[in-house]
């Protein structure tokens, strides 16, 4: 397994354990843990991700070229993706948080989806980037463009961080993709599992 550059970016979290395999979730003043999930195997280390990050922010420079856009980040796991997006985009450019709460198992939206936190600005005559951390189903990005298109932006695209195709429901456009993943619940680098994982500086399998 690759170093998951733990060791040299992070100091262990007082509300977990480290374990030889990754980081070893459990609940800190519970004396028997009641949940144990630990990251299987590394999939993108920082490395990896920070090279795409990069070209990504490139990417939206040049196409961007001239204008000012706002990017629309989803809370809460696109937050570690878009502040280290914005960082590699040389351009004017505005940032809001959308929040939405999904109904769902542990690791699977249901698509019913309610917005919890709107925008605080407007986004009327906007060129509207919208950043999320991964997508599934689709659902959620499919009720956030609809969502969005009602507002009158001047455009809209995508950008996502992870995409895993083979679980899609609704068809997506995305316009700017970092990684196709494979069909495994994956945390860390913002993703969460039950909000644990997502202070890892890569990004991890948990194990099933
Ligand atoms: P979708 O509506 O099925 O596309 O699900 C999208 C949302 O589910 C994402 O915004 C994530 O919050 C969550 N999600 C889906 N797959 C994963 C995963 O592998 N790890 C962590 N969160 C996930
Ligand atoms: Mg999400």
């Amino acid at each position: 397994m690759e170093s998951p550059g733990w060791e040299r970016l992070q100091s262990p979290v007082s509300s977990g354990r480290r374990s030889e395999a990754g980081f070893n979730a459990t609940i800190s003043n519970c004396p028997m843990p009641i949940a144990k999930t630990e990251v299987q195997s590394v999939l993108l280390n920082a490395q990896t991700i920070k090279r795409r990050v990069r070209s990504l922010g490139k990417e939206i420079t040049r196409d961007y070229n001239g204008r000012s856009p706002i990017l629309i980040g989803v809370l809460r796991g696109a937050a570690v993706f878009l502040s280290d997006l914005i960082r590699h985009i040389n351009l004017e450019l505005e940032v809001d948080f959308i929040a939405l709460s999904s109904y769902g198992s542990a690791t699977e939206t249901s698509g019913q989806v309610q917005l919890v936190k709107d925008l605080e600005s407007s986004i009327d005559g906007r060129d509207v980037i919208l950043v999320e951390d991964i997508v599934d189903t689709g659902l959620t990005l499919n009720y956030l463009v609809s969502n969005l298109k009602t507002r009158n932006p001047a455009s809209l695209s995508v950008c996502v961080l992870l995409s895993k195709p083979s679980r899609r429901k609704v068809e997506i456009n995305i316009d700017y993709l970092g990684f196709e993943v494979p069909d495994s619940f994956v945390v860390g680098y913002g993703l969460d599992f039950d909000q644990q994982f997502r202070n890892l500086p890569y990004i991890g399998v948990l194990e099933g």
